[in-house]
């Protein structure tokens, strides 16, 4: 008798096949398919009997409860568009080491001060480690609550019992359920598995809405997608928050990327200190504050920042080449737009680097990659290959087309205000611009050619 063939899932990624293999052909760990009947249905800790099933008019929803509750740390609800909306799921994702726990913890205390009582569930660090921390970032109010456990069912207990409005779980990645039968841990994947962290997540989702509770979690994401799980569950909350900063720079970046509350353009700032995160007021103060004048190859770029400009110092170098081959290399742009600038700039400015190394970046750990940097890397690259430095208050903005003309950037009026206010005189702007605010002067230019004669950076 032919054997029928049976679906099997991979119990690490989650994808299905149509028979058993050795091997999964999605994410290529080995012994990981198992028959999806054996797997048997995952057991919900979650309450899901739900008697409020029936349909209702929209116009009879209650909102008020979607009401934003300001946290207390100002950047982070400035970003939130208010604060945390009970009952709602926020997702922090960002490169481990940045300072997600950090910022949480603050979140937490913040809030525990103002008389809420809040929970923080530490699947990462113990108890002991998140008070010494604690203590480091100023006073613990009596309402902030820790539980130190991995276990999905012992953290969804310990929400249920202790009915806490704000519950932050750092991370995701460090939950897992149990498995039914102790030993049999592979049946529902390994901790930080696809399948883990997203059945997780679910029971969560599923806790915070029945329960009204604020609910963040933590998930470690890096640039690569090395750590990829918390990605694929973007979709299952409401708010995707991302903190990027470089760990070897102050400046931390908070971000949304998916807000069902409210808009997404918020920027918020942190500095990282001995004592935590502090709101940044003036960044210009923190990106600007090393800068050295009157040295070839520097320019400063008033770039915009979701709905914040950020005046950014651009520096590049050109040295002769020091392999076989010239390098191109960038920290913190867009190494596509650079080779491209280079081209237009050998085309039509007769600028040629074949034998030179090329470097260009945002002093920082900012990442500018809009098409208006490209004139203020075109004139650091140029400033750099001629030797010759740019005036200390100069700006620059604009897109460098491949003609070689300039093309005018997005939002230049609030680029001109921030420039002026940090009393930059002079911005190079494309020849289409209009009047810039009092007390600077506006050098239009047409072509990166005319741009390089206006400077005398002309090979
Ligand atoms: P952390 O919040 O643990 O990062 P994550 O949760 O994203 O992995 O922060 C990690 C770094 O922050 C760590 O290297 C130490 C630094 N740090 C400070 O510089 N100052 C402080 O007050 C704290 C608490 C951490
Ligand atoms: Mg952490």
């Amino acid at each position: 008798m032919a054997k029928t063939a049976k679906r099997h899932r991979c119990i690490d990624c989650g994808s299905t096949t149509a028979r058993w293999v050795g091997r999964c052909p999605t994410c290529g760990e080995w012994n990981t398919l198992v028959e999806e009947s054996q797997l048997g249905p995952l057991v919900r800790a979650v309450d899901a009997l739900d008697l409020s099933m029936m349909p209702v008019p929209l116009s009879s929803v209650d909102v008020s409860e979607a009401v934003a509750v300001p946290t207390g740390v100002d950047e982070f609800d400035r970003v939130l568009a208010g604060g945390l909306v009970p009952g709602s799921v926020t997702l922090l994702g960002g490169e481990p080491g940045i300072g997600k726990s950090t910022l949480l913890l603050q979140v937490l205390a913040a809030r525990a001060a103002a008389g809420h009582r809040v929970l923080l569930v530490s699947a990462e660090e113990s108890a002991h480690q998140v008070r010494l921390r604690a203590e480091r970032l100023g006073p613990i109010p009596p309402g902030l609550l820790i539980l130190s456990a991995t276990d999905i069912g012992a953290v969804i207990t310990a929400v249920v019992e202790s009915e806490p409005d704000l519950v932050v779980i750092d991370s995701i990645q460090a939950v897992a359920i149990s498995p039914a039968v102790p030993g049999e841990r592979r049946a529902a994947g390994v901790p930080g598995s696809v399948t883990q962290v997203r059945e997780c997540a679910d029971q969560l989702v599923g806790l915070a809405k029945s329960r009204r509770v604020a609910t963040v979690l933590v998930g470690h994401v890096t640039k690569d997608g090395a750590l990829a799980g918390p990605r694929t569950l973007e979709h299952m909350v409401d708010t995707v928050l991302s903190f990027e900063g470089d760990r070897h720079h102050a400046l931390r970046l908070l971000s949304a990327v998916k807000h069902r509350f409210g808009p997404t353009g918020e920027l918020g700032l942190f500095e990282m200190g001995d004592l935590g995160l502090n709101r940044v007021d003036d960044p210009g103060r923190l990106l600007l504050g090393d800068r050295l004048t009157g040295v070839p190859g520097g320019v400063v770029l008033p770039a915009v920042q979701g709905r914040r400009t950020l005046l950014v110092e651009l520096q590049a170098l050109v040295t002769p080449m020091g392999q076989a081959q010239a390098k191109r290399s960038v920290v913190g742009l867009d190494g596509g737009r650079l080779v491209m600038t280079l081209a237009v700039l050998g085309r039509h400015a007769g600028l040629l680097l074949p034998s030179m190394d090329v470097f260009a970046s945002v002093a920082g750990g900012i990442r500018v990659t809009e098409p208006a940097a490209d004139l203020a890397v075109a004139l650091a690259v140029a400033s750099s290959a001629a030797g010759k430095a740019l005036p200390p208050n100069l700006a620059a903005v604009g897109e460098v087309g491949l003609s070689g003309e300039i093309r005018q950037a997005t939002n230049l009026p609030r680029r001109l205000e921030e420039a002026a206010r940090l009393g930059f005189d002079q911005v190079v702007v494309p020849a289409s611009s209009p009047e810039g605010p009092g007390g600077i002067e506006l050098i239009r230019v047409g072509t990166v050619s005319e741009a390089m004669t206006r400077f005398a950076c002309r090979p």
